[in-house]
């Protein structure tokens, strides 16, 4: 794929429907009583891969444009699948299939592609085995093979990384489990199972309020089928904020985004550097707010580098590439720490990132646990994705604002998470 400097990026913008909902939202309706419509699923390859893990498991489902149907079996219903159900890409299809299939009388073997059978399971086996279920890995990578047991034995999971796959993974097992499982996090991660769970039914407890790092569930309780309407993905709307953003002159609108406070850290950045998004009013509807986000070019000077750390970390985690683009065109760049978790994504986004700025002319330093980049004029280059979605869209973010052409080789990624990346990307940029 190959990307030419622009002038302005202008225009509308429809997004896919958000991926971690709609994992999520797919897996609790299969295993609840009645059929669901999920209206704007994610179009990412991502979460085809769990509706086609659902499938062998007895669960029928249907596609109708961005409307999936999914006629749940129950929760005692999912039947043993005959081969391993491949991942691929996804990790959250993987960590959060594996809770559900902790819980039955069967087993299953989950596998992936390439990169996900080198990225780190022991994170999901460790309170899977602790609730009773075996599970034999390739030293704690995938194929996983989960001989499961029901009822699962309640317990309180304080989780050791701040992941939002973990939690969720933990959560669904304690639907499995005989009597109440709790989550205990060291910062709170995105809340979509414990939002989406209600909406079929199922209380998810806290110990007060929503921003409470801690929540319970109960064994006893059985999902029934809802209508939802998924809103669209505010981390693939980041790549053309962030865009719009350092492109003085540029005026964007993203209609239908979720804003989920546990995904707007990327808003909170962009007004932190001078970017211009309007209040929002961030209606909620089932669950999940959501909010027309538009944007008008240009950044302030900023006195001091921008500074990504500590928990702040976990709420950007998926936008970090396309920040480290944003920090070429800060006059004290970005420094981003305490990151280590980005060594373990679909690509190792540290090496991913600091190469490719590298390629591109960028002054940049890679620490184990982070970068630092500081302003540069990028040049166009041959960019190498890394197979990694997030990585090529942030490079073709980067090729509009260098001098020259850059080529993304492998861009073909992006279909993970945004199938027509590219062609929404061309059909805003103005020369
Ligand atoms: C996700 C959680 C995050 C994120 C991933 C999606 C989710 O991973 O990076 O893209 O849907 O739960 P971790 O929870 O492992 O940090």
């Amino acid at each position: 794929m190959k990307v030419k400097p622009a002038g302005s990026i202008q225009g509308i913008v429809e997004l896919p429907g958000d991926k971690s909902i709609s994992h999520r939202a797919a897996i609790i309706a299969a295993i609840a009583d009645g059929t669901s419509r999920l209206d704007n699923f994610a179009a990412s390859a991502d979460c085809t891969s769990t509706l086609d893990c659902l499938r062998p498991l007895g669960v029928e489902i249907r596609r109708d444009g961005s409307t999936v149907f999914i006629d749940g079996v129950g929760k005692f219903g999912l039947k043993k699948p005959e081969a391993p159900l491949n991942c691929g890409n996804s990790g959250t299809t993987m960590r959060l299939l594996a809770g559900i299939l902790a819980g039955q009388r069967f087993k299953s073997v989950l596998t992936g592609d390439d990169s996900l059978v080198k990225r780190p399971m022991r994170r999901i086996i460790e309170p899977l085995e602790q609730m009773g279920a075996t599970i034999a890995s390739d030293d704690d990578k995938a194929p996983l093979t989960i001989h499961g047991r029901y009822p699962l034995r309640a317990i309180a999971y304080h989780t050791p990384v701040v992941s939002a796959q973990i939690k969720s993974c933990v959560l669904f097992a304690g639907l499995y489990a005989n009597g109440e499982t709790s989550t205990i996090e060291p910062s709170l991660t995105r809340d979509h199972t414990e939002r989406l769970l209600p909406l079929f039914g199922v209380r998810v407890g806290t110990d007060g309020g929503p921003a409470s790092k801690i929540r319970f569930i109960k064994g006893t309780s059985r999902p029934t089928a809802t209508e939802l309407m998924i809103p669209c993905d505010i981390s693939s709307a980041a790549f053309f904020l962030v865009a719009a953003a350092c492109l003085p002159g540029s005026e964007l609108t993203l209609p239908n985004v979720g804003t989920n406070p546990t995904r707007t850290a990327i808003l909170d950045v962009l007004e932190c550097v001078g970017a211009k998004l309007p209040p929002r009013k961030d209606a909620e509807r089932r669950g999940e707010p959501a909010d027309t986000l538009t944007i008008s070019g240009g950044l302030d000077e900023q006195e001091a580098p921008l500074v990504i750390e500590g928990a702040a970390v976990a709420d950007l985690i998926d936008e970090i590439p396309i920040l480290a683009i944003l920090g070429t065109q800060l006059a004290n760049g970005l420094e981003v720490r305490d990151a280590g978790e980005l060594r373990v994504k679909e690509s190792d986004r540290i090496h991913s990132v600091t190469e490719n700025l590298r390629r591109m002319g960028a002054s940049v330093t890679e620490f184990d646990d982070g970068f630092h980049v500081e302003r540069s004029q990028l040049k166009g280059a041959v960019i190498d994705s890394f197979g990694d979605h997030r990585i090529a869209m942030a490079f073709a973010v980067a090729g509009l604002l260098a001098d020259g052409e850059t080529e993304i080789v492998g861009a073909e990624c992006a279909d993970v998470s945004f199938p027509e990346f590219f062609e929404t990307l061309a059909s805003v940029v103005k020369s």
